[in-house]
């Protein structure tokens, strides 16, 4: 279980998340939500310390961490290694096959053989659709399937979470469908995600739970149901500006 209590980050004079707290439940998908700016990706981002909060509690399973004091880099390290963020850059390996990006990790980090690694990445380019683009190098592929290699990359590790920030906003509709058909698979299977996402039709399908951030605070956290039945006139609002900047483009 993840969980932060009274998480605070600033940037120079800018508080981007003012002393907030909620848990990320395992075994589920958490969605964040909120306008630009309002701190989602720092939210993200601090969660496996590509952003060091200044003070506030951090809790990974037995992991007690005190934000106010040092992290050591072991212990980072010791979080990464069950945390997996997919970027929406995709970031893969320009050099290296399809297969072997998501043999790399397991092959160099989790030291398994090249064998066993091999038929792992097969299968779970089989999983995300991309069981023939095996041998082709990243270039050659378009962005719906570079984020589906970078998907089945970061499965490849078995983290206990896989973050992911806006995974497809890169995209365009058709490409992004895909990419988003195979995050509700994962979330079916119950692997623990905690996405952001400005997509509120995929939110409302794959999210456990919903966490709406606004200027650094957490203005709603519970249920999607609860979320999309609110009365909250300021959810109302994002909900409906949400839906009709679809038809705006
Ligand atoms: N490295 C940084 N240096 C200074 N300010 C930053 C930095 N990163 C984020 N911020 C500021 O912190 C606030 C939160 O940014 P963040 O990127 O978390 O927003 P966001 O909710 O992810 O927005 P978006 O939906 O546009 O991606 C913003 O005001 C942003 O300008
Ligand atoms: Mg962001």
């Amino acid at each position: 279980m993840l969980k932060i209590e009274n998480l605070t980050k600033t940037f120079g004079n800018h508080e981007a998340l003012k002393a907030i707290s909620t848990t990320f439940p395992e075994n589920q998908t958490t969605v964040i939500l909120g306008p630009s700016g309002s701190g989602k990706s720092t939210l993200l981002r601090s969660l496996n310390f590509l952003e060091k909060p200044e003070s506030g509690h951090y809790h990974f399973d037995d992991l007690d961490i005190d934000l106010a004091k040092p992290v050591s880099s072991q212990t980072i390290l010791n979080i990464r290694r069950q945390t997996e963020m997919v970027f929406q850059g995709y970031n893969l390996f320009p050099h290296l096959s399809v297969i072997k990006n998501v043999m790399e990790g397991p092959v160099q980090v989790l030291h398994k053989s090249k064998a066993e690694a091999h038929k792992q990445a097969a299968e779970l380019l089989a999983k995300v659709g991309l069981a023939e683009k095996a041998d082709v190098y990243p270039a050659q592929l378009s962005g719906g399937q570079a984020q589906r290699v970078a998907i089945a990359r970061s499965l490849a590790m078995h983290p206990k979470y896989i973050f992911l920030d806006e995974p497809t906003s890169a995209l365009d509709p058709e490409l992004e469908l895909e990419v988003l058909k195979v995050l509700l698979q994962i979330a079916k299977e119950k692997q623990s995600m905690i996405i952001v996402t400005h997509n509120l039709a995929f939110a409302r399908q794959v999210a456990d739970k919903i966490i709406f951030v606004e200027d650094g605070r957490i203005l709603f956290d519970g249920s999607t149901h609860d979320f999309f039945a609110t009365k909250n006139q300021r959810i109302l609002d994002f909900i409906l500006a949400m839906t009709f900047s679809d038809l705006e483009e």
